[in-house]
This record gives structure tokens, C-alpha cells and sequence, in this order.
């Protein structure tokens, strides 16, 4: 499917998709259109409930007057509140749209609206929602039928300043590379993705211009990850701990790095504490939090984005063997602090502490971010709505909320305390891996913290329930959702990027 844009003209065939402001107030397309159709829009509205509301959809099938197939006339809602994610859902309604209807060619008409953003600034986050909803994970399905298939091969976008359209709409399809990236990454099999294949993907990222290095077990024994090391010990596949670097803006004056660190357990079986069968093919993404910080290395590189970044992975498969890590052993980490492991399915905290530890000693940088699907507890707490936003510095924590509602990525801050730390104390060692029943997702933060240096800004996203969705949404269709991916995106280009 190619998006393109052009000056407006209208189509001999195919699907032509023009706005409606709530109250049936028709733009000027519409309006147009109306009139060629002798007042068939205005006829068919009054024939629903379509108001215009926005993301209303309402489909006139075979409109005289016109060659179109078809008329999509879709609600804007009220112009004011026409916000950049918002057009971005209406670009994503009218992809599912469009799909669902075996079009394979449409035009969309987006005309200037009173009281809202430029048209090429609409016409451009239109497409990118488009773009956005449009993505697919087929790879593997071998006999679908076409009419089970999406049929659109072009969606054109009509706007007067197809220039500035297409300007503001080439970074914005820049992040959605990063964004399919990570999408395509969560989506696969733990029989395909397992750390060392996980790291040739990666390494696919170098042409962009991203440094790629990965440490095999050999140089992570040398380091002492012995946590990281324990939680792999008991799979087939050897893990790998995969450092990259975006150095777009060199010579900056701070040379301290802007730092992500995911957690990349390509498949949790929860090991010798082994999960409940029912569900467990969800452990496949359980690298989301690696898969995020992959897809905003590419979406950085890919829009050169003018900032220093560095990217850590821990890569690693949980898995039950006669090699496999005990409940009751206790390993030293990188730091030389010692966990007792209580529950060898609370796995990724163990991965973390050694990768957060190496990140900071090889790059101090000033600012730490982790993603992780680190506890079912925050589904508990938040549901599929928000991730858990854990921080030990307000500021940090304020611009991560601010640029999650900005891109539809939503964070809750959870709390952290000294009460909460005292819940993973141990009887033999520094700490164990679990607090117990209450507060699972507090505990889990906590025990990140402890291997957080003193001077970093330091955030933890806990993001179980946002990682992978079971119903479409306007931009994401079901599946994995890469949330995290636009989110630091934005805060990188809000926050930590050098001015032109
Ligand atoms: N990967 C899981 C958390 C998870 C659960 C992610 C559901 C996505 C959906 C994690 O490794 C885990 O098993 N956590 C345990 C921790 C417990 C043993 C303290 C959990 O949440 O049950
Ligand atoms: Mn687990
Ligand atoms: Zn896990």
C-alpha cells in the first residue's frame, strides 16, 4: 500500500473520502460533492445517525454524479478540537475503513477547516494515522483468501500545499519504521526470535548508521552478570547483552547520553517456577521492553535525530532444564550486590540489574530509561490503558507523562518508598527477587533502583498491559503495539535534541 499526496482533483474511479464538522457541517469537498451527487450526502446523513462526530464513518455506495465507487464521508468532530493525534485517529479509521471495503485505489480530500491547524499539517498526521493502522503482520499466513486480504494498493491524500505536506510528513513516517520494527519483533515466535537471531535484527540497523555491539556469555561472566547470566542458564539458546549507539549529535557540549535499557526475555516460561500452560504462548513478547528500545533506535537513526542515544538489551530465554537456576540460589550481579531468587519467574528484574548496572558504568549517561513487561501486578493496577511510570526525579517523570498524552501513549506514575523496599529484603542475601502478594510492581521498581547510581534521572516503564493488545485501535491494530516507541520519540524531540 503507497500513500502519496497530491494537489486536489477529482478521481474517475475508486473511493473518494471527504469530512464532515459536527452538526453535519460539510467541508468543502463534501460540499462539492453534494452538489455534483444532486444532494445525495445530505440525504443519506439525514438517513443515519451520522453527525459528524468524529471518527463517525458513513459510506455512499455508487453515488450518481461522480465516477466514484464510492463516497466516505467522515466526522471531524469540532474543528477546535482537531489536535494532532486526533486527526491521526481519523486517519486511522479511515484506513480500517477502507480495508474492510475492497477498494483498491481512494483519494482523501483534506480541506482547510476554520478554527483548526494548517490542511497540510492535518493532511499530513492523516496519513501517518493511515499509515499507522494500515500495518500487518502476515508473514506466515500461507493460504488466505483475497477477499480475507486488505485490497488498497493507493491512498492518496489531495491537500493545496502538497510541499509542506509532504515536509511534515517524512519524520512522522520515519517513526513508524522504528514503530513497525518493534511491531514485527514482538509479533514473531520464540521459535524464530531467540537471542542471537533477536541480535542479527538488530544489527540490520548499522546501514542507518547505528554503532551495534553485542557481548556473548564468555565477556558477561568476565563482567560478573551473574544475574542475567542465572536467568539463561537454563535455556538452549545462549543470551546476549546488545549495546547501540545513535551519535546524532556530535560535539555536544554534554557528552553524558540520553540511555534506554529494555528487557528482552524472548520467551518467559517462568523456569523452574514454571507459569500455568493456559496463556503461555503470550511469553513470546516478553522482549517488548528490548523491542521498544530496538524501533526508537531505528526510528532515531532513520529521522537523524539530533541527539547522542544509547540503547541496551538484555537478551535471554527463561527457561526450565536440568541447568536451569533454582528457586533458593543466589547470584551476585554485576554490581557485586547479591539476590536471593525466591521465584525464578521474576526473571526480568534479574536481567535488568545487570544491564542497567553495565549501562551506566560504560556510558554514565544523564538520563536512564528501562522498559520492561516486567509484572502481571501493573495489569492489576492500571489495566491495558496506562503503563506503569515509575521515576526518582520529578522532572524526568512530568515530560514522560506530558509526551505520552501527546502521542496517545499514556503513563500513571506508581509510587517507590523505603516501606516498599523493606518487602525484598532477605535472610541470606543484599535482597530476593520477590516482596511478596501486595504491591508486585512496586517491589519489582524497587529492586531496579537499587542498581541505579546516585546523579542519574532514572524512569521505569512497566509496560505488561500496553505491550500487546486483543482489539484494534484507532492507529494500532491488534497485536503488538510498540507503545513506547513514539512516546520517547517525542520526549527525545521535545526534550533532548539539539536545535537546528
Ligand atoms: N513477564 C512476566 C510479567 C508479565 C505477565 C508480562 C503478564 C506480561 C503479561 C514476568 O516475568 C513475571 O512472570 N512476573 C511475575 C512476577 C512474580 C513471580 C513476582 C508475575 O507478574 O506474576
Ligand atoms: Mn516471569
Ligand atoms: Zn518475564
Amino acid at each position: 500500500m503507497k500513500i502519496s499526496f497530491a494537489t486536489p482533483s477529482m478521481p474517475r474511479t475508486g473511493a473518494i473520502v471527504a469530512g464532515v464538522l459536527s452538526g453535519r457541517k460539510l467541508a468543502a469537498t463534501a460540499e462539492w460533492l453534494d452538489r455534483q451527487t444532486g444532494g445525495a450526502l445530505k440525504r443519506a446523513m439525514s438517513a443515519s445517525r451520522f453527525r459528524g462526530e468524529r471518527s463517525q464513518i458513513l459510506t455512499i455506495l455508487a453515488p450518481q454524479g461522480t465516477g466514484a465507487s464510492r463516497i466516505i464521508l467522515v466526522g471531524l468532530g469540532k474543528a477546535g478540537g482537531l489536535d494532532a493525534l486526533g486527526v491521526q485517529n481519523i486517519g486511522g479509521g479511515i484506513m480500517a475503513a477502507l480495508n474492510a471495503s475492497g477498494e483498491k485505489a481512494a483519494v482523501v480530500a483534506v480541506d482547510p477547516v476554520k478554527g483548526a491547524a494548517a490542511a497540510s499539517e492535518l493532511a499530513a498526521n492523516l496519513a501517518y494515522g493511515a499509515l499507522l493502522r494500515n500495518y500487518r503482520f502476515d508473514k506466515y499466513r500461507t493460504r488466505e483468501k483475497p477477499d480475507d486480504k486488505p485490497a488498497l494498493n493507493t491512498l492518496k491524500v489531495m491537500v493545496r500545499d502538497v510541499a509542506r505536506a509532504r515536509r511534515l510528513y517524512r519524520p512522522l513516517s520515519k517513526i513508524a519504521e522504528g514503530v513497525f520494527m518493534t511491531r514485527d519483533l514482538v509479533s514473531e515466535p520464540a521459535n524464530v526470535i531467540f537471542p542471537v537471531s533477536l541480535t542479527r535484527r538488530i544489527r540490520t540497523l548499522t546501514k542507518l548508521g547505528v554503532r551495534v555491539q553485542a557481548l556473548d556469555v564468555k565477556q558477561m561472566q568476565k563482567l560478573g552478570m551473574g544475574a542475567l547470566l542465572g536467568v539463561a542458564q537454563g535455556s538452549a539458546h545462549a543470551p546476549r547483552l546488545v549495546v547501540m549507539r545513535w551519535n546524532g549529535a556530535p560535539g555536544a557540549n554534554d557528552k553524558r547520553p540520553i540511555a534506554f535499557v529494555g528487557k528482552g526475555v524472548t520467551f518467559d516460561s517462568g523456569g523452574i517456577s514454571i507459569k500455568p500452560s493456559g496463556g503461555m504462548e503470550d511469553m513470546k513478547w516478553d522482549m517488548g521492553g528490548a523491542g521498544v528500545v530496538i524501533g526508537l533506535m531505528r526510528a532515531l537513526a532513520e529521522r537523524k535525530a539530533r541527539v547522542n542515544a544509547v540503547g541496551v538489551v538484555g537478551l535471554v530465554e527463561n527457561m526450565p532444564s536440568h541447568n536451569a537456576q533454582r528457586p533458593g540460589d543466589v547470584v551476585k550481579t554485576m554490581s557485586g550486590q547479591t539476590i536471593e531468587v525466591i521465584n525464578t519467574d521474576a526473571e526480568g528484574r534479574l536481567v535488568l540489574a545487570d544491564a542497567l548496572w553495565y549501562c551506566q558504568k560504560r556510558f554514565e549517561p544523564r538520563v536512564m530509561i528501562d522498559l520492561a513487561t516486567l509484572t502481571g501486578a501493573i495489569i492489576v493496577s492500571l489495566g491495558h490503558h496506562y503503563a506503569g511510570l515509575f521515576a526518582n526525579d520529578d522532572k524526568l517523570s512530568e515530560r514522560l507523562i506530558k509526551a505520552g498524552e501527546a502521542v496517545g501513549e499514556k503513563l500513571w506514575r506508581q509510587p517507590l518508598g523505603e516501606e516498599y523496599d523493606k518487602q525484598i529484603r532477605s535472610g541470606i542475601a543484599d535482597m530476593k527477587n520477590v516482596g511478596g502478594r501486595w504491591g508486585g510492581s512496586i517491589t519489582a521498581a524497587q529492586l531496579l533502583r537499587r542498581f541505579v547510581k546516585k546523579g542519574v534521572a532514572w524512569a521505569h516503564l512497566d509496560i505488561a498491559g500496553v505491550t500487546w493488545s486483543d482489539r484494534d485501535a484507532p492507529t494500532v491494530p491488534k497485536g503488538g503495539t510498540a507503545f513506547g516507541v513514539r512516546l520517547l520519540d517525542r520526549l527525545i524531540a521535545d526534550n533532548y535534541e539539539r536545535k537546528k
